[in-house]
């Protein structure tokens, strides 16, 4: 991706906004200086391009509207008008109120989700944030069912049950990481990845949980066998997983938050 960040400061009107967008955008020197001109550069040269724009004022509205049309219309095309990234910003946005709902589901309907809810939520975790921006977790998203077998026999093992720990979900996504050892962070990487994921699935309307015991499962042969498999690097371990898929049940109500869970000092 080529970013570009786009300084519209002094902008009043249509011939100085032209003259900002020729001296800091690659635009092609039969470019049009209007703004019909401009969103034909988008849709036609825009996919892998992020633009920044600062300090856009007035005389930038009708570029505003060319710009949400053409990332519309492009894919690849992402465009930010700065410190208006969250305009809807309200203290009960749709945001907050998924981090409210969210709940861990443990009873799962058979069937598969689709992939796009599945590259959804795999997005929404490569998203997080991660300790020197350094991306060190690795997701994989298991839905063959032999696989998916070997995995319930492992994690019953690790819990010492017969059970299935990840309740009968079609998909189940696993985050590996670096040791500590070598990345101090890789723990707290990768449960921001799941977290991420979580939320993301009930944003959709999926169903997701939490499931442990990942580091205990590949630690072992079996485990490091399957993640040689997986085409992992070596030297991973398991941070956890999440269960995925359509939930078979109601969400249940969240359990009353302890009284100091936070304070401001
Ligand atoms: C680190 C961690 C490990 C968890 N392990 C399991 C697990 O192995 N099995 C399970 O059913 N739930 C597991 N959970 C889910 C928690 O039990 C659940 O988040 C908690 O009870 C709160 O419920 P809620 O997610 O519906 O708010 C785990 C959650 C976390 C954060």
């Amino acid at each position: 991706m080529q970013a570009f960040i786009v300084d519209l400061a002094g902008v009043h009107d249509a011939e100085s906004l032209h003259d900002a967008l020729a001296a800091q955008l690659p635009l092609p020197t039969h470019y049009g200086r209007n703004l019909d001109a401009f969103y034909d550069v988008l849709t036609e040269f825009g996919c892998g391009w992020r633009i920044v724009f600062r300090n856009a004022g007035p005389a930038a509205d009708g570029l505003r509207e060319v710009c949400r049309d053409a990332a519309e219309e492009t894919e690849g095309l992402e465009i930010v008008f700065e410190n208006e990234q969250r305009k809807d910003a309200t203290m009960d946005n749709e945001v907050l109120k998924a981090l409210r709902a969210r709940r861990s589901v443990r009873a799962y309907r058979p069937e598969q989700i689709k992939e796009e809810e599945l590259k959804a939520v795999l997005e929404a975790g490569t998203y997080a944030p991660t300790g020197m921006g350094w991306q060190d977790p690795w997701i994989v998203a298991v839905q063959d069912p032999e696989i998916i077998a070997q995995l319930v026999r492992m994690n019953a093992k690790a819990m010492g049950t017969t059970g299935n720990p990840y309740y009968g979900a079609p998909t189940i996504v696993l985050v590996f990481a670096s040791p500590v050892e070598k990345v101090p962070f890789s723990v707290c990487d990768g449960s921001l990845v799941l977290g991420n994921m979580m939320l993301a699935a009930y944003s959709i309307g999926l169903g997701s949980c939490w499931i442990h015991r990942e580091r205990e499962m590949f630690e072992t042969d079996e485990g490091k066998a399957l993640m040689k498999k997986f085409g992992l690097p070596d030297g991973l371990v398991g941070i956890g997983s999440i269960a995925l898929g359509y939930a078979a049940v109601p969400l249940a109500p969240a359990k009353p938050r302890k009284a100091d869970y936070y304070r401001i000092v």
